[in-house]
């Protein structure tokens, strides 16, 4: 092909699209939400607040949010026959692959966003009708993240799947229907609530990572958003991505005690391992976000009491941040590194952490496939292109005559 050449591996320098959601400074580790600076969100908004500035540009009115609130709450209930799909799991499925699965499966609820019905145009056109289509998919995939989540919990406990209560906030009514005792007046602990919270609003948008890339890839043959958001949490799922939050920890277990933090930074340098939680494609600095993770956790520990792994975290933080090797290649702490000590702390199982990046992470899948389908000029399907350096033309050869 003239001129086709591969620009860089990995997308490392590509712009696909032009966006008005997040804004990254690499290099100065800056992180906005449709411009307000992330820590002033963390300190001041919520994460349903920020999701809707994330999704319609603005931070609501009071009424706005209210309405917003209730739409998603209101949508927390999954219908009674998915209960038999999550029940079709092994008890030890990862629940990765149960919540991967479950947003597919919601999807076939709701004939209204399959795209076949009103053609290509079911969500792009821009007019009252469509904008109300595409918000009720909204509503229902924000309101129901946390029960599918629930539920995948559930299944690995072998216990009652629990109805979404009413008149508890967002993570309350998720940590209400994880909750092991599943006591009956269940009162959320406030801090652990806000910890939460604080938690998912800082992971809602990263702008165009590996699974929101994903999303908008598979969203851009106007499918309907249900099978883009199960495709983003299929890419979520990787350890190099959202499933770096659980291989800390696993990385902290096998480290053990903080004096063996030098020799696994040895291995680290022979290649032998990995430092899950440090590096990032964009921050070359510092990832904004470990701050208000860290900051977090001391609030989380002061009710949970301290997790023992968090001295060898430390200590393994500290090396690292001294060590030539990773100053050199610009590696700091990104958001997995302090997060998983906080889930831990809170006693969700390990194999949960990817699904506790999940459920904030669909209000940014959401927020960048509504921008798609409202774009200038309509929606194109993404489709690279390759350089081909296989082989040149061949004729077929009978298998009697192969050698
Ligand atoms: C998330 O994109 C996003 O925004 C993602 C995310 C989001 O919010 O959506 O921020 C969430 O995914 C955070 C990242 C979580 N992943 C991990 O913590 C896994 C460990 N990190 C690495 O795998 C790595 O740093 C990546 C995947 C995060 C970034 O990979 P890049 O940009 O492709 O970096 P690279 O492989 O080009 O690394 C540059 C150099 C290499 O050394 P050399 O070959 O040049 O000598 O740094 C080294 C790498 O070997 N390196 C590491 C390292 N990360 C990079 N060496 C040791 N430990 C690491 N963690």
């Amino acid at each position: 092909e003239k001129g086709l050449r591969v620009q860089d591996k990995g997308f490392l320098n590509t712009a696909v699209i032009h966006s008005t959601i997040t804004y990254i400074d690499g290099e100065a580790g800056v992180l906005r939400y449709r411009g307000y600076p992330i820590e002033q969100l963390a300190e001041r908004s919520n994460h349903l607040e920020t999701a809707y500035l994330l999704i319609y540009g603005s931070l609501p009115t009071k009424d706005q949010s209210k309405y917003w609130e209730t739409e998603i709450l209101r949508h927390g209930t999954m219908h009674a026959d998915s209960e038999e799909f999550f029940r079709s799991f092994r008890y030890d499925a990862h629940p990765m692959s149960m919540l991967t699965s479950g947003f597919s499966m919601l999807g076939s609820f709701y004939p209204e966003a399959n795209p076949s019905l009103k053609g290509q145009r079911l969500y792009t056109d821009g007019d009252a009708a469509s904008l109300a289509t595409m918000d009720r998919q909204i509503y229902r995939l924000i309101g129901k993240a946390t029960t599918l989540a629930a539920m995948a919990y559930r299944v690995r406990q072998g216990r009652d799947f629990v109805t979404p209560p009413t008149g508890l906030s967002y993570t309350g009514s998720f940590l209400y229907q994880m909750d092991h005792l599943g006591e009956e007046n269940y009162v959320p602990n406030p801090i652990l609530e806000k910890a939460l919270d604080v938690l998912f609003l800082i992971h809602a948008d990263h702008e165009l990572n590996a699974s929101c890339t994903t999303v908008l890839q598979t969203g851009s043959s106007l499918v309907d958003p249900y099978s883009a958001i199960a495709a983003g949490c299929a890419s979520l799922y990787g350890p190099l991505h959202g499933g770096a939050n659980e291989a800390v920890i696993r990385m902290l277990i096998s480290i053990g005690k903080p004096e063996n933090v030098p020799s696994f930074i040895e291995a680290v340098k022979r290649r032998e391992k990995t430092l899950s939680g440090f590096g990032h494609r964009v921050y070359k600095t510092s990832d904004p976000r470990s701050f208000i993770v860290r900051k977090t956790a001391d609030e989380v520990f002061k009710v949970t009491g301290k997790d023992e792994l968090l001295e060898t975290a430390m200590a393994l933080h500290d090396a690292a941040m001294k060590d030539e090797y990773f100053i050199k290649r610009k590696l700091a702490p990104n958001v997995d590194f302090w997060s998983g000590l906080i889930y831990r702390a809170m006693g969700f199982p390990l194999d949960f952490f990817p699904v506790l990046f999940v459920v904030p992470r669909v209000v940014g899948w959401l927020a960048h496939w509504r921008q798609m389908m409202l774009q200038e000029g309509g929606v194109k399907i993404w489709r690279p292109r390759q350089v081909y350096v296989g082989a040149g033309k061949r004729d077929y050869v009978p298998a009697d005559e192969r050698t």
